[in-house]
């Protein structure tokens, strides 16, 4: 006698478990019925399930976090049994897409279904004795090059209006913001999106060259100038002639070339080392700063005049953590990009991980995520990314600590920049909105520094 082959059936409530259970019997299988609640240790109950169903229809969403964790673990293939409209809603339809192998109408075809269970059962063989290459590792350490910038978040979407904004303008342009918030990227997309965007974009860091280097590296040299001045040779200003020049880090730039840059922008010429010629040169410059200038300038370190010469334009680019709701996104978007590293086993993010993401407080912003991504895809062995392949499980998370006032501020400023992006940056209807003056909502704009056409020029 033929043994009958067993499969797993889940379902929240015990009548339709039992109707569905009837109809699968009645086609030759052996059904074991695991209720509510769900845990993948429950999966040990009997090793010979080779497949498995899940009625979707009728489940709890509280369930959903426990069905979950319980098919990640299993290496059964399975099979949801759900109406079209059961999987519109997104995390339902996430759940199916990353880790059930085909959907099933309600209005089951019994025959249907058995063909579908029995050319799944060989997955699971297949799955249990599952590698995966470890080449991958070397991925870890390639760049990433490409422009583009994420983010759907109110406050993502005022730093894209700002860009396009002062991407038509010829001043110069500071950029703040920490670390790995993407300064670089949005100096790149402003001077994409302006009409030097045909000429070349050239970029320095200020605080990686030597001090003794950096005068000639700008300005460029006359052949003997200096000893060791063999050749003519042309600084990075002039050959950005006609494009744009990103000075990276430029509270690192030392006080005497300060002098020759603030020249630069008032005359639009340069001297070569060792020249006397004055060389017109039409170059857009965007400076770049992770550090408070204002305290640098207060220190004597930075030049106050180079500052406002410099700081015509100012875009902030904001921290991760002020804007949490495109962690997700984000995320997901760098999962694409790097999926080409990953084993074709890896679907996406548990749930968990995913809220785990959104309370961490991004130190090291975009850079930091992206990294974490990269090495998680990498090192996860399921199917779904879990806070441990991320180095960031829940109860390592340092959360943000701010005092009552600063949270206030927060909710403050978060408040304004939805109502000004609401309203397309009018300020009288975003106003009304929020229930203040409009003269109100111009002083809270430059409390907290929020461009707008009216107020974002300063010189
Ligand atoms: N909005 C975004 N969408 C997608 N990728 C982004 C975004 N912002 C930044 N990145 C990526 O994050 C990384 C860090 O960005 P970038 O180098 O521009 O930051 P930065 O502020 O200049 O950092 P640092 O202060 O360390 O120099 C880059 O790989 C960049 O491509
Ligand atoms: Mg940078």
């Amino acid at each position: 006698m033929e043994m009958k082959q067993r499969c797993w059936l889940v379902a929240e409530d015990p009548a339709a478990a039992e109707q569905l259970e009837a109809k699968i019997d009645s086609i030759g299988w052996k059904v074991r019925r695991l209720s509510p609640p769900l845990f993948s240790s429950r999966l040990e109950e009997d090793r010979e399930c080779g497949v498995g169903l899940v009625l979707l229809d009728g489940m709890a969403d509280a369930r959903l976090a426990q069905l979950e964790a319980m098919l990640l673990e299993s290496h059964c293939p399975w099979m949801v049994v759900a109406a079209d409209d059961a999987v519109e809603d997104a995390s339902r339809r996430q759940l199916v897409a990353t880790l059930c192998h085909a959907v099933v109408a309600p209005t089951i075809d019994l025959a249907e279904l058995d063909c579908l269970m029995r050319h799944a059962l060989p997955l699971s063989l297949l799955r249990s004795g599952d590698s995966r290459p470890c080449h991958r590792e070397a991925a870890l350490s390639a760049d990433m090059a490409e422009y583009e910038m994420v983010g759907t978040s109110p406050v993502m979407r005022s730093l894209f209006q700002v860009i396009r904004k002062v991407a038509a303008v010829e001043a110069p342009i500071l950029i703040g913001g920490e670390s790995g918030t993407g300064k670089e990227l949005t100096a790149q997309a402003i001077h994409e999106r302006s009409p030097r965007a045909s000429s070349s974009f050239h970029a320095i860091n200020c605080g990686a060259l030597p001090d003794h280097l950096i005068q000639s590296e700008l300005f460029g040299h006359e052949k003997g100038a200096f000893t060791g001045a063999v050749h003519r040779k042309i600084g990075r200003i002039e050959a950005a002639d006609g494009g744009t020049l990103f000075l990276d880090e430029i509270g690192d730039l030392p006080l005497e070339l300060q002098v020759n840059l603030l020249r630069f922008l008032e005359t639009q010429s340069i001297q070569r080392v060792g020249g006397l010629e004055e060389i017109r040169v039409d170059v857009r410059i965007i400076a770049a700063t992770h550090v408070d200038l204002e305290a640098a300038i207060e220190e004597g370190r930075f030049r106050e005049d180079l500052y406002h010469r410099l700081n015509v334009l100012h875009v902030r680019v904001p921290a991760l953590r002020e804007h949490p709701d495109d962690i997700e996104v984000m995320a997901r978007y760098f999962f694409d990009r790097f999926s080409g590293e990953k084993s074709a086993r890896l679907k996406g993010f548990s749930r968990e991980a995913l809220v785990v993401m959104r309370q961490y407080a991004w130190p090291g912003n975009i850079r930091e995520l992206i990294n974490r991504i990269r090495r998680a895809m990498v090192m996860c062995e399921k199917r779904l990314i879990q806070p441990r392949d991320l180095g960031i499980e829940r109860r390592k998370i340092v959360r943000h600590s701010m005092t009552l006032d600063q949270a206030r501020e927060r909710a403050e400023r978060e408040a304004l920049v939805a109502a000004l992006e609401r309203n397309e940056s009018r300020v009288r209807p975003a106003a009304r909105e929020l229930g203040v003056s409009h003269v109100t909502i111009y002083r809270l704009m430059e409390k907290h520094d929020i461009s707008h056409p009216g107020v974002e020029a300063e010189g």
